[in-house]
């Protein structure tokens, strides 16, 4: 197994199945530092870079909460437009991250361009993790998410998977080859102008990856033990902001899990993830059902954040 210190966080492709187990591994140790809201001295001479050129509540603030949970610093912004980078100078990434590298021993970046992270990480000499590029990959949510999985059902292979959504979008794909490294079937749901691209279809059969495709939730919920969903009405991934209009469109019942369809088609023991944030596509009554897990996701989001963190900071082996 690659070492993991120094290391890029950029793309789950070709990330190997014993470095998943490895990320899960740590994410357990250091777990109850998080459960009992206690912290630990683990990086405490070290310093996070948040660069995020795009809006975010979960991947910045799970990050920087991994890193305060572990008693490092943080500085970085949240918006562009307070740096160089959003205003009339229109900052490049080498530039940016020419001056971020001696701010910090660690970046995490979210971009509105595909690939932005993958620059940042030609030019820094700390490691860089990818928060989210463009229509891209997302892999420290697709980690989290997995790490969800394995802590409410014990395993990942061997489990049936459901995603329902805009499958250009970034956890898509980091997910389509994250399940390339465990025995495990998914069905995707999309809209027809939403769904797998011809060029990640190749990708995924190049990778093995077991899939199939259809057109409602009902005909795929039933035998799904994992419902991995995400919004079709959404906004632009390649715009530094999308503000809201005034009218927003309803998700069509092909990707909407409701109460009742759980209640009827799906499986009891069955686990609903969604990275957050929704519109209609889960409605707020299925919450406090037995199937929903997407509060645990954001409890798993600062421990997979504290893992990746200790071991690319080398705290941790
Ligand atoms: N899931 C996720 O990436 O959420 P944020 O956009 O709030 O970071």
């Amino acid at each position: 197994m690659r070492s993991f210190i120094g290391r890029d966080i950029l793309s789950l492709k070709e990330f190997e199945r014993q470095e998943f187990m490895r990320v899960f591994q740590v994410g357990k140790e250091l777990e109850p530092i998080a459960r009992d809201r206690r912290n630990s001295n683990l990086l405490q001479h070290k310093t996070l870079v948040a660069a995020f050129y795009q809006p975010s509540t979960r991947t910045r603030l799970a990050h920087e909460a991994a890193m305060h949970r572990l008693c490092g610093h943080v500085v970085g912004f949240a918006d562009p437009k307070m740096t160089r980078a959003g205003d009339f100078y229109q900052e490049s990434i080498k530039d940016t991250v020419k001056m971020l590298e001696y701010y910090g021993d660690v970046i995490v970046m979210r971009h509105f361009q595909q690939g932005a992270p993958h620059e940042a990480a030609k030019w820094a000499s700390i490691p860089v993790i990818n928060g989210g590029d463009g229509w891209g990959e997302h892999p420290t949510q697709i980690l989290t998410d997995l790490y969800t999985v394995l802590q409410e059902k014990g395993r990942i292979d061997g489990l049936n998977w459901l995603a329902v959504g805009d499958m250009r979008m970034r956890t898509m794909h980091s997910l389509g080859y994250a399940l390339s490294q465990f025995a495990c079937p998914i069905t995707f749901v999309a809209p027809p102008d939403m769904g797998l691209t011809e060029e990640f279809k190749t990708e995924l059969r190049q990778y093995s990856v077991d899939f199939s495709e259809a057109e409602h939730v009902e005909q795929a919920i039933a035998k799904a033990d994992v419902i991995l969903v995400e919004p079709v009405v959404q906004p632009d991934y390649t715009k530094s902001r999308d503000e809201r209009g005034r009218e927003v469109a309803l998700t069509p019942a092909n990707y909407r899990i409701t109460r009742e369809l759980l209640t009827t088609k799906a499986k009891p023991d069955a686990i609903l993830l969604h990275s957050l944030p929704r519109m209609d596509e889960i409605p707020t009554d299925v919450d406090i059902t037995r199937w929903s897990r997407y509060w645990q996701e954001a409890f798993s989001g600062v421990v997979v954040r504290m893992a990746l963190l200790a071991l690319v900071l080398g705290a941790m082996e």
